[in-house]
């Protein structure tokens, strides 16, 4: 009964929120939007991520992401700490869902609708960091388990970014332009979220649209052993090993199965619109990644973090 009554007045306390907190939250933004005009050089991602969270998430979730921000705690649910364990009731959701979709009937927005995709990805950066960066409570593990989840957590950035690109392009302007936005984004991405994140990522296959994405060898090794096949049952692989340089690394690999949505660009030839083809024609020549079956397994996303502590977008 309590909760019946609070969802009655959630709508009433969201509004409150709102009002109270538009100013504090517009004004940073209006400087950041000045000092852009300025030609002030593009901060680094992670200054840049911080600058986000101060601006827009740290009234509710607290300039160090305790949760204790003066608009949060208030409210019906609170702004969760974001450093600490998680809620039981936001398991399971990747955080990065929450962060562009919100969380409906809660203070949470989407924002998605309100920030660019690099503010985007600088503020998950950031958010991520908190917790699993090198100051971060996830770090307990010792090193080895540092570099196992900046490994985790550039594999899930550069996974959930080009899937919610493809996604949205795809639904706004169809699989041309989606196609446009993969070939265009995905190596860019690709080298952005190793660059920032320390980490070095791919995704890689057994058949390749671009040869840019050939596997690593061990990542290759992966693939062969799986062979072509429905991905059920398949799992990833999470492990260290040595470089030749003596560098100690995590690695860390997941399967990508092609879903309904995949079978646009990565089907069979014979009911792909042909302008699509002639695309992918034009930028693929040496194409293999097309005649997949829903439920095959597509190939990898893979990510190796060396263990020595290194700079991941921490403050
Ligand atoms: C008006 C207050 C408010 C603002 C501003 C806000 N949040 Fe939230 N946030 C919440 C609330 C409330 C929840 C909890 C929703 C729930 O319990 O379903 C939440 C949940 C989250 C979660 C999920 C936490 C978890 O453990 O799964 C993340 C991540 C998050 N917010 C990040 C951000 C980021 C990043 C920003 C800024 C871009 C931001 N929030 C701005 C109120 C806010
Ligand atoms: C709109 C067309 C389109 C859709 C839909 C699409 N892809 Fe792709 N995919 C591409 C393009 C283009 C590339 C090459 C990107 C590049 O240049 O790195 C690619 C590359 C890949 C790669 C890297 C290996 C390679 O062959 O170069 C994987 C893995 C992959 N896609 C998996 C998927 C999965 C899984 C889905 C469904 C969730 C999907 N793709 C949906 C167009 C698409």
């Amino acid at each position: 009964m309590t909760s019946r009554l609070l969802l009655l007045l959630l709508p009433v306390l969201l509004l409150l929120g709102c009002e109270a907190r538009s100013p504090e939250v517009q004004a940073p933004q209006a400087l950041i939007a000045a000092s852009a005009d300025h030609g002030a050089a593009e901060p680094a991602a992670a200054d840049r991520g911080a600058e986000v969270f101060d601006s827009y998430c740290a009234i509710c979730h607290g300039p160090e992401g305790r949760g204790d921000g003066p608009g949060g705690a208030a409210l019906e649910p609170p702004a969760p700490d974001l450093v600490g364990p998680r809620a039981e009731h936001l398991k399971g959701i990747p955080r990065r869902t929450i962060i562009e979709d919100g969380r409906p009937g809660t203070a949470m927005v989407g924002w998605k609708a309100i920030l660019s995709p690099e503010d985007l990805d600088a503020v998950y950066g950031f958010v991520h960091a908190m917790k699993h960066g090198p100051g971060g409570p996830m770090n307990g593990g010792g090193p080895g388990m540092d570099a196992e989840h900046r490994a985790r957590g550039a594999m899930q950035t550069l996974g959930q970014t080009l899937k919610t690109r493809l996604v949205t392009t795809m639904k706004e302007q169809g699989p041309v332009a989606a196609l446009d936005v993969c070939a265009t984004n995905a190596q860019a991405l690709t080298a952005e979220v190793t660059r920032d994140q320390g980490v070095t990522v791919g995704r890689s296959s057994l058949r390749l649209r671009n040869p840019a994405n050939a596997a690593p060898d061990w990542v290759a090794a992966w693939l062969r052993e799986q062979g072509e096949r429905p991905a059920a049952g398949v799992v990833g692989l999470t492990g260290s090993a040595t470089l030749p340089d003596g560098t100690q690394v995590m690695r860390v690999l997941q399967p990508l199965v092609i879903e309904g949505p995949c079978l646009v660009c990565h089907g069979p030839d014979a009911g792909r619109a042909p302008e699509l083809t002639a695309a992918l024609a034009d930028r693929y020549p040496d194409d293999t990644a097309t005649g997949y079956a829903a439920g095959d397994l597509r190939g990898a996303m893979w990510a190796e973090a060396a263990v020595t502590a290194r700079g991941n977008g921490g403050r």
